[in-house]
């Protein structure tokens, strides 16, 4: 059984609108080996999430969740095969309209296999987790964007997955927000979860992953460990970490041109 646990895309391509947003794309992410996805804005990295979860559908390739092919599912299928993720959005997206408990909890109780007794039980276990059984009874206008990830966080446990995917999860938060993230995403991860991200922030990058995945211009450009992607000599990932003038000048040209 434990040899086809994880998830892997072979040469997924995808294209929106006569542009190709992945090319041949590969992806491995093992049991307990957490893995970041990199690479300038624009570029697919949430596509690739949304491909994985099959709210996407690929032109070409093969994605697999633990062992199953996700083509050709029913929607009945995939819904099983996907409840072992989890994802937490970009932004949060919390309900405005629901309490931070009903928030936690609306996919349990959707779900009708519980209780209202067991599914208040799991809210506040997963909320205590991350630091905000106080706030159960809030709305989310009333938190901070740190503690409303953390809200986000705490619903994508409910469900118990294997797999949780972060969608650039400290963009906007301040210092000490990141840092909550981090060592959630950590204690996560010592749990047994395994986690896949996307971000443009490199501490947490390196705080919380295994494996690097650099994604330029539809193409995997690189996958390694932190010391290979630090070392690395392809062009583009150079200019990720250390941006100059020459990319700012090819830029213009280029708008010049158009
Ligand atoms: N529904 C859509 N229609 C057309 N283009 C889209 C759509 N969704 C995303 N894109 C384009 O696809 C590209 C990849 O998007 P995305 O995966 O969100 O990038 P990233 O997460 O790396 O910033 C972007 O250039 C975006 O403009
Ligand atoms: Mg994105």
């Amino acid at each position: 059984m434990t040899a086809h646990r994880g998830i892997t895309m072979e040469k997924v391509s995808y294209t929106i609108g006569g542009r190709v947003i992945l090319r041949d794309f590969d992806l491995r992410l093992e049991p307990g080996v957490n893995r970041t996805i990199l690479g300038v804005s624009g570029v697919g990295k949430t596509t690739i999430l949304k491909l994985i979860l099959g709210l996407l559908r690929p032109d070409s390739g093969r994605i697999t969740i633990d062992g199953t092919d996700i083509a050709n599912l029913t929607e009945r299928r995939l819904m099983a095969v996907r409840r072992h993720i989890a994802i937490v959005f970009q932004g949060g997206a919390l309900f405005d309209s629901m309490t931070v408990g009903e928030n936690v909890g609306y996919r349990l109780l959707e779900a009708g296999k519980l209780t209202e007794s067991e599914i208040e039980a799991i809210v506040l276990e997963k909320l205590k987790f991350v630091g905000l059984d106080q706030t159960v009874n809030l709305y989310p206008a009333e938190l901070s964007g740190g503690m409303k990830k953390r809200v986000a966080i705490a619903r994508a446990l409910a469900a118990d997955p294997d797999y949780i995917f972060f969608d650039e999860p400290t963009t906007g938060l301040d210092p000490i927000g990141v840092y909550n993230i981090q060592q959630l995403m950590l204690r996560l991860q010592g749990e047994g979860k395994t986690t896949l991200m996307v971000t443009h922030d490199m501490p947490t990058a390196f705080a919380v992953s295994d494996r690097f995945s650099f994604i330029n211009e539809a193409r995997l450009v690189f996958d390694g460990t932190e010391t290979e992607l630090k070392n690395s000599a392809v062009p583009a990932i150079r200019e990720f970490f250390a941006p100059s003038a020459s990319s700012l000048f090819h830029y213009v040209e280029q708008e010049d041109e158009a």
